[in-house]
């Protein structure tokens, strides 16, 4: 059962040039794509006609055009023109979903009733932004999106699973703090590590050498928007009383968690930092090892899936460290009760 009334990433804007974009989203097929004018619009996959996928078809001007046999609708989902005929059936309309494109992410909201623009998460930092620069990618996991959940809210198995790269003994060693906002709906991870060894990740980037304080602190807005704020800085030197940090180096790690249907879920990820702003090679940097690390994580849940598959009478076993996931489910459990 998904959670059907808020807003998820249905694709990154980059993936929007060309041709129109298949996706499946909370087990509906959704075809995706831009017009000449710019605008981005979202239609169910399925010509009414003879169900074929209108991803297969062709956008032309601001009309997306049956690669079957021509039906043609314009961005409300009106069928505008069929062959042979004048008349156009009046249930030869498509339907369509409520999009917003916000910097390199676009949203889609999956709901029956009127998307609630209050409910879209704010990403400031993925949009033309002086201060920051941002890097975005992909994946496909065919695991649940339980497991991911369980997988960002509890980052000790960076120091197993992401050894070399993000990984260092400390991440694993240093309780956590959990919170948890329930009126909001925001679940909280703070871990905080001080005058620990600064990974390769950070290292290459800021320039940092030995040790650091390196702080994660993970906001989750369940379902489907992860904001890991990062924090590398020299060996005691905490935020100033008014809150300025300048220097410290920040990176905000995004994730947009959303199902594809039961068992499989869509991986979109972003970084965003706040130093080396408009470096290039440094761009090229975090978006080949961040693609390695998800890529990591998408080869464990694919494993853990293919093992849930074949049995059902194990049962896990929680520890401390899976406060925070453990919080995020029980938010998740309450939001599919309310709806
Ligand atoms: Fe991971």
């Amino acid at each position: 059962m998904f959670i059907r009334e808020c807003w998820y990433v249905a694709a990154l804007s980059s993936e929007l040039e060309g041709k129109p974009l298949s996706r499946q989203i909370l087990g509906e097929h959704v075809a995706i794509y831009r017009t000449e004018s710019g605008e981005v619009v979202a239609v169910a996959d399925r010509c009414p006609h003879r169900g074929y996928p209108l991803s297969l078809g062709k956008v032309e001007g601001e009309l997306l055009v049956c690669g079957y046999h021509g039906f043609t609708f314009d961005c409300s989902g009106s069928c505008v023109s069929v062959p042979g005929q004048d008349r156009i059936p009046t249930k030869a309309d498509v339907r369509t979903y409520r999009v917003v494109e916000q910097g390199r992410w676009l949203w889609i909201w999956m709901g029956d009733g009127e998307a609630d623009l209050t409910k879209l998460p704010e990403t400031p930092w993925l949009v033309e932004n002086p201060q920051w620069s941002s890097v975005t990618g992909y994946a496909k996991i065919d695991g649940s999106f339980d497991f991911l959940v369980d997988n960002l809210l509890d980052l000790s198995h960076e120091t197993y699973l992401h050894n070399g790269s993000i990984g260092t003994p400390e991440v694993a060693t240093t309780p956590i703090e959990v919170e948890v906002d329930d009126d909001a709906k925001v679940v909280r991870v703070f871990r905080h590590m001080d005058a620990v060894q600064c990974p390769p990740f950070y290292s290459k980037t800021t320039g940092l050498e030995g040790q650091v304080d390196r702080w994660q602190d993970i906001e989750y807005f369940p379902p489907g928007f992860y904001m890991l704020n990062a924090r590398i800085a020299p060996v005691g030197q905490p935020p100033l009383a008014d809150g300025s940090d300048d220097h410290a180096f920040h990176m905000k790690i995004f994730y947009g968690l959303t199902p594809a249907s039961e068992g499989k879920v869509h991986d979109f990820w972003a970084l965003a930092r706040d130093f080396c702003v408009g470096d290039e090679e440094i761009d090229r940097f975090l978006e080949k090892m961040q693609a390695s690390v998800v890529q990591e994580d998408v080869d464990a849940l694919n494993i853990l899936q293919a093992r849930a598959n074949e049995s059902d009478t194990w049962s896990e076993v929680s520890i401390k460290i899976d406060r925070g996931g453990l919080a995020a489910r029980r938010v998740l459990e309450t939001m599919k009760q309310v709806q």
